[in-house]
């Protein structure tokens, strides 16, 4: 489960190690919070939340700390969420597609090309400003959303040839997240779209039911959809962010003062995060190539324009409009337009 660690350096920590065996590498606490997370405990994700796990129990006395539970043990994402409604786990991370089946508005942080960049994306999802508002929407639902990490950027790729244009997506069966956005927005971009958990995608496309997915180059190498699929093209048409969330009443079974720790280390596994997925999208690229697949670079504008009817579509509140509004004004101004 853990091939990334073919892929080079600064990565496969000795924390990510000791979570991979479930636990073993969880501080002692009074309290260790279950984290559920659908990936292995390589990823970046995974290794900040051990960290901060880490540096809640030193900075609590060891009243708390963190296990993170990988690879979908607790449950697929879907799972995880009704487990952290219910209380029976402490936090998940979950990606936004998730949460706008929940609460719509959550769409317009999902859309294609929202955002520029990997730091405009990190710039507005932790704004309170901007998030504020939708990130306690939740709370009636028994879901409190602390923050929102960056999970890469999302391009296409198949099995049968590089992508260049929309018509080169003609008749493709591309594996999307379960929402009807996702599927509509594939459906525009020239393939047909198919939703999909993730963990069933490799057999789909070695069998022929898929012909390819779309996803961040990490997920591409690591779950080896680069042997079955080997044509990733750098469409760039998403970033969806993945969210950590609890339920208000676990939240709050801490004091005040220990909340407000846990919140700011929180702050610093975002950094942590950040980093390591800036690191690990070139490894896995790297790695991916070097056992066959073939990247290109096709032009984005043919699809970012074949995408903007979902604009319409998608932000029909006064809400998710105002947000969209919100991520926008925040691009830098050379990049103005979106990608
Ligand atoms: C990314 C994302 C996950 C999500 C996955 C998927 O890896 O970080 O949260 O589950 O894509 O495509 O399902």
């Amino acid at each position: 489960a853990v091939a990334l660690t073919a892929c080079g350096t600064g990565f496969t920590t000795a924390a990510a190690g000791d979570a991979a065996s479930e636990g073993a590498g969880a501080p002692e606490a009074e309290r260790v919070f279950k984290v559920a997370f659908n990936q292995n405990a390589e990823q970046p994700e995974a290794v900040a939340l051990t960290h901060l796990g880490e540096r809640l129990a030193e900075r609590t006395d060891g009243r708390y700390s963190l296990e993170v539970y990988p690879n979908e043990t607790l449950g697929s994402q879907k799972d995880t969420v009704e487990l952290v409604q219910s209380g029976a786990v402490d936090f998940a991370l979950v990606a936004g597609s998730l949460l706008e089946n929940i609460n719509p508005d959550f769409v317009a942080l999902n859309m294609p090309y929202v955002y520029d960049s990997q730091a405009h994306q990190e710039s507005v999802l932790n704004d309170p400003a901007i998030t504020g508002d939708l990130y306690t929407s939740l709370e009636d639902r028994n879901i409190r959303v602390l923050g929102g990490f960056s999970a890469g950027v999302r391009s296409v790729y198949n099995s049968s040839h590089p992508v260049e244009t929309p018509d080169d997506l003609a008749g493709l069966k591309i594996r999307v997240m379960e929402t009807d956005t996702n599927v509509r927005m594939l459906n525009l971009m020239g393939g047909v779209g198919t939703p999909m958990g993730q963990g069933e995608v490799y057999t789909a496309i070695q069998s022929g039911v898929l012909d390819g997915g779309e996803n961040n180059e990490s997920i591409y190498a690591n779950l080896k959809h680069s042997e079955v699929a080997p044509y990733y093209s750098y469409t760039n048409h998403l970033m969806i962010p993945d969210y950590l969330i609890t339920n208000p009443a676990t939240f709050g079974s801490m004091s005040e003062a220990d909340q407000g720790v846990f919140l700011e280390e929180l702050e610093a596994a975002y950094g942590e995060s950040s980093r390591l997925t800036t690191e690990v999208m070139t490894e896995s690229q790297q790695a991916a190539e070097a056992a066959g697949a073939e990247f290109n670079s096709p032009d984005v504008a043919p699809f970012r324009d074949a995408v903007q009817p979902l604009l319409d579509e998608k932000l029909t509140t006064p809400a998710s409009r105002a947000l969209y509004d919100a991520v926008r004004a925040a691009a830098g101004p050379t990049e103005e337009g979106g990608r």
